[in-house]
């Protein structure tokens, strides 16, 4: 173990864990920006510099490891200025539009500006074209707010395996582009990972703030895998899903379909009820009507055929619990073990 002194506070921890987790284990705050709890630290932005007694250059926390007896200043006048400064000269790559921008108000730039009580952009470049961009029907890419800390590049790497995008260019010209554009699923995980509003979803854009949304934790019902989700909910309507990283298996990461597949709840087409074919139209009906026919269809075939005449696919999409009475269903009421899974492909 590495025992080392953060703020005045004696801090033992395991190790090769870096000076930002010594930090947050012992509540003390760094602020960051680049830095992403599931990937590997990126160290681009330098927010989270602090300074260690005897080295004259500050350190960038989140990639510096520990060693056994430093002693280390989090908020010092001097590493403020650091951190201001940098955050000033982000802004050359960031816009201020935040009254138009989907990200406002769980924003991580925003948040920092206004923690460190930055009024004006004191930096300005001459605006460059940027070349064609990242895009899916899903997500849309607005490079003039990139800052280039590099996490959906990482995060689309790293976590979800794919390198669709990459850095394109080089100096003040690079930024984020589609390398492997094949391979581009549109999961939202760049999304989800953007400190900005660089990437954003199109399906809920306009439709309501983050703060005016009721967030309600769910389980995604596509497949059995049980990712944990908020339905961000406004006006009872879902305008948008999103992701806690303490939340479930799926520790904030979602497929396509959990994060952008929610407009079918509130469709209009979707169908409220029965519907018996007659003389090849569907008619409506009720459940009781619909429950009858069944019932009466599987007693014929049952009689005339035998129970093993019938067999019953259960799905993924239902809770265990269903599942459970689907197959019991199947074994004592239709008398047949031809029961099977969609998940079982
Ligand atoms: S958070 Fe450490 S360099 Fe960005």
């Amino acid at each position: 173990m590495i025992t080392l002194t953060i703020d005045g506070t004696k801090v033992t921890v395991a190790e090769n864990t870096t000076i930002l987790e010594a930090a947050n284990s012992a509540g003390i705050r760094i602020p960051t920006l680049c830095y992403h709890k599931r990937l590997n630290p990126i160290g681009s932005c330098r927010i989270c510099v602090v300074e260690v007694e005897g080295y004259a250059n500050p350190m960038t926390a989140c990639t510096t490891p520990v060693v056994d007896g430093i002693n280390v200043v989090t908020n010092s006048e001097r590493i403020q200025k650091i951190r201001k400064e940098s955050l000033q000269l982000i802004l050359v790559n960031h816009p201020l539009d935040c009254p138009v921008c989907d990200k406002g108000g769980e924003c991580t730039v925003q948040n920092l500006v206004y923690e460190f009580g930055i009024e004006t952009a004191p930096y300005q470049l001459q605006k460059v074209e940027r070349r064609s961009v990242y895009a899916t029907p899903l997500i849309r890419f607005w490079p003039d707010r990139c800052i280039m800390c590099l996490r959906c590049v990482a995060a689309c790497r790293d976590i979800k395996a794919l390198g669709a995008i990459d850095v394109s260019g080089s100096g003040y010209d690079s930024q984020v582009s589609p390398v492997n554009v094949d391979k581009c699923e549109s999961c939202g995980e760049c999304l989800r990972v953007c400190p900005t509003g660089a990437l954003t979803e199109n399906l809920s854009r306009y439709k309501g703030r983050p703060w005016m949304t009721k967030r309600v934790e769910t389980t995604c019902t596509y497949c059995g895998c049980g990712c944990q989700m908020e339905l961000n909910v406004l006006h009872e309507r879902i305008i948008g899903i999103t992701t806690r990283e303490s939340k479930g298996t799926n520790r904030g990461s979602l497929c396509v379909k959990g994060r952008f597949g929610y407009e079918f709840i509130n469709s209009e087409e979707r169908l409220t009820k029965p519907l018996i074919k007659k003389d090849g139209q569907f008619h409506e009906a009720t459940w009781d009507q619909a429950l009858s026919l069944i019932a009466e269809k599987f007693s014929a075939i049952k009689a005339s055929h035998g129970p093993d005449a019938i067999a019953g696919l259960a799905s993924a999409r239902c809770t265990n619990e269903d599942n459970y009475l689907m197959q019991k269903f199947m074994r004592a009421a239709i008398g047949t073990n031809n029961i099977d899974h969609c998940a079982r492909l």
